[in-house]
């Protein structure tokens, strides 16, 4: 007799600019990761447009959830949960994709559940690596987020610092717009500081010495401008090399801090700005320093992806037995520690 099939999971994930669906086999075998990034169409805004978003999400959304079933060889009438991202976010765009969800589940007659697109970052940990399970401290640094969180199990979280201002990924595509780059410019920056002078201007480190965890990057972004403006011949590339140097010590010294100050061996970097590679070589060489485990999860997990979200899913409702009614509403600015009662 055949084993019965772990049961699979539908993730939706539209809090931003990027659309994705996700199907998940069990609690981490990922049968189909779908991302269609928006950015090319808010590059000529600067930054996104909430409204284009949205739109772009409705029109998209349901040929991504065909194309998720398909890769994954599997029919909707086989999926068993549909896991959707509740918030934090844009509240528009998270409207799609929780309606979608909860249509989807609504005609199946199957259970629904609101992820935590925070905690979802957080999971990208366990399906890159299942057995390296908590404790460990998470570094979540994007567009959107950076935060510091101690994760003493899956479930449970104790956020211990956060930016005060921008997030650094979005105070870099600030800094990238100054200098002509087009939005997003964390890449572009990673890219062009390899070939300029970190050392060239000694841009400040907002809050590095500050007691705490907390993080602040909208000081640099006007230091720059300023600079520019005294400076308008200074070279982009040594401008992008000291913008990321700052950025760089202030992520590394802060989240070294607090690995070592809640006494854990491992720290987890994830987001979209985990993909830098100055601030991957910095962190690995710091953390072998210090006997800290630095681990990266792969790009298409760090960055908005609904594998994530199918994770967190998975998790709250196969093993904690949890899901949500259809009367589940996005929240824009939903924190770390907020679950909505399952
Ligand atoms: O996680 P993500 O895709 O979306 C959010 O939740 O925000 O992160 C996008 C951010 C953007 O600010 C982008 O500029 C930044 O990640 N980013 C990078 C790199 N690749 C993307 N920042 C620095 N270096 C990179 N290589
Ligand atoms: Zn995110």
């Amino acid at each position: 007799m055949r084993a019965e099939a772990a049961p699979l999971t539908l993730g939706i994930e539209t809090s931003c600019d990027e659309t994705a669906v996700a199907v998940l086999r069990g609690q981490d075998e990922l049968l189909a990761n779908t991302v269609y990034s928006q950015a090319d169409l808010h590059a000529q805004y600067g930054g996104v447009v909430p409204e284009v978003a949205s739109r772009n999400h409705v029109t998209k959304l349901p040929y991504l959830v065909d194309d998720a079933l398909r890769e994954a060889a599997v029919s909707l009438t086989d999926i068993s949960l549909v896991a959707a991202t509740y918030g934090p976010g844009l509240v528009g765009p998270l409207l799609v994709g929780l309606s979608h969800g909860k249509g989807i589940a609504f005609g199946l007659d199957i259970p629904f559940l609101g992820v935590n697109h925070l905690e979802g970052h957080i999971f990208a940990h366990r399906l890159h690596a299942p057995e390296s399970g908590p404790p460990f401290m998470a570094l979540v640094v994007s567009g959107g987020h950076t935060s510091l969180v101690d994760v003493p199990e899956y479930g449970t979280y104790q956020l211990v610092g956060s930016t005060v201002d921008d997030a650094a990924g979005e105070a870099l595509d600030k800094i990238g717009k100054m200098i002509g780059l087009a939005y997003p410019a964390g890449a572009e920056i990673d890219r062009m500081a390899t070939e300029g002078n970190p050392k060239a201007i000694r841009f400040p480190r907002p809050m590095a010495n500050a007691p705490g965890f907390d993080f602040s990057f909208s000081g640099l972004k006007t230091s720059v401008l300023y600079h520019l403006r005294k400076n308008p011949r200074e070279r982009h590339v040594d401008i992008a090399a000291s913008v990321l140097a700052s950025v760089v010590d202030i992520l590394v010294k802060k989240s070294i801090e607090a690995t070592r100050r809640f006494h854990r061996k491992r720290l987890t970097v994830v987001g979209g700005v985990a993909a830098n590679s100055h601030l991957r070589a910095a962190l690995t060489a710091a953390g072998a320093e210090r006997g800290i485990d630095v681990t990266f999860p792969p790009l298409k997990l760090c960055t908005d992806n609904a594998a994530m979200i199918a994770a967190v899913g998975a998790y709250r409702h196969f093993e904690r037995g949890e899901s949500h009614d259809l009367s589940l509403r996005p929240v824009a600015s939903l924190g770390f520690m907020e679950m909505a009662s399952a």
